[in-house]
């Protein structure tokens, strides 16, 4: 077995993926250990106290996880709903009543939002507390506000999906509010809806936001924010 691997990775194609040959010597061995992938995206040194459970409560790498699962249990449900106005509601009841293990992943994905929407204000005050909102860390701050804005659209452009009564009403006094913005609230309720009261086109255009360009954006600001803790010089310490 050994063998098939060394000729596999000294092969042209094996040498153009694995740069370092196969290490079968000190040398070759430490040059994989210090430059594969996984070392690349962790830092080379971790602060003492960027370790220790009580000063973060890990609430970022918690927000972090929500947004997987949601991910992860969204797709799943994107297989068996459709946003129609004729097919959203029926589509729903299938999923919690008919669809194998629907029912779980349906609630899997509305506690995970609940929970991600919490777990990043916690967060934010946890940065805040520790005062880690101060400089170097003042744009990380604000990539962080984003952030919190882009969760919160995100569980409000999932609230309308279902189509039943709460949703409706519900996003209508969002939208209404909306619309109180002076000088660009009207156009602002009308880029949201599409129409001039919640329809079909607002349902699009909730979808659409829900599961692609919100999430997009929220990846986005997600890299951009986990980068800028590296360069920022890793967690804060005690000040
Ligand atoms: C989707 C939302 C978010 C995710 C996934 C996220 C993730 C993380 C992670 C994993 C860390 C490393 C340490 C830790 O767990 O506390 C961190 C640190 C940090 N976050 Fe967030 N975060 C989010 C939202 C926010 C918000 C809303 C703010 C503030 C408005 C913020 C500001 C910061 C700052 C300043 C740091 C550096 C803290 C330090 O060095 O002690 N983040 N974030």
């Amino acid at each position: 077995m050994r063998k098939v691997f060394r000729r596999l990775i000294r092969s042209q194609v094996g040498r153009s993926i694995f740069r370092h040959g196969f290490p079968d010597n000190p040398k070759d061995q430490s040059l994989v250990m210090t430059s594969h992938f996984l070392s690349h995206i962790h830092p080379v040194k971790v602060k003492k106290h960027g370790l220790s459970f009580t000063y973060t409560f890990g609430l970022g790498g918690l927000s972090l996880t929500c947004f997987l699962v949601l991910v992860f249990t969204g797709v799943l449900l994107m297989l068996y709903y459709v946003p129609s106005t004729e097919r959203a509601y029926e589509d729903m009841l299938n999923l919690r009543n008919n669809a194998s293990f629907g029912w779980f992943f349906r609630n899997l994905h509305r506690w995970a939002a609940h929970a991600m929407v919490a777990l990043v204000f916690l967060h934010m005050c946890r940065v805040f507390y520790t005062g880690s909102y101060k400089g170097p860390r003042k744009f990380n701050w604000v990539i962080g506000v984003f952030l919190l804005l882009v969760t919160i659209f995100l569980s409000y452009t999932g609230y309308l999906l279902p189509w039943d009564q709460l949703a409706y009403w519900g996003v209508n006094v969002g939208v209404n509010l909306a619309g109180y913005v002076p000088v660009v609230g009207d156009d602002v309720q009308y880029l949201l809806l599409g129409a001039k009261r919640i329809g079909q086109d607002a349902l699009t255009r909730f979808y659409l936001l829900h599961v692609v360009v919100l999430p997009a954006v929220l990846v986005l600001l997600m890299a951009l924010h986990f980068y800028r803790i590296r360069k920022d010089g890793g967690i804060s310490g005690p000040n």
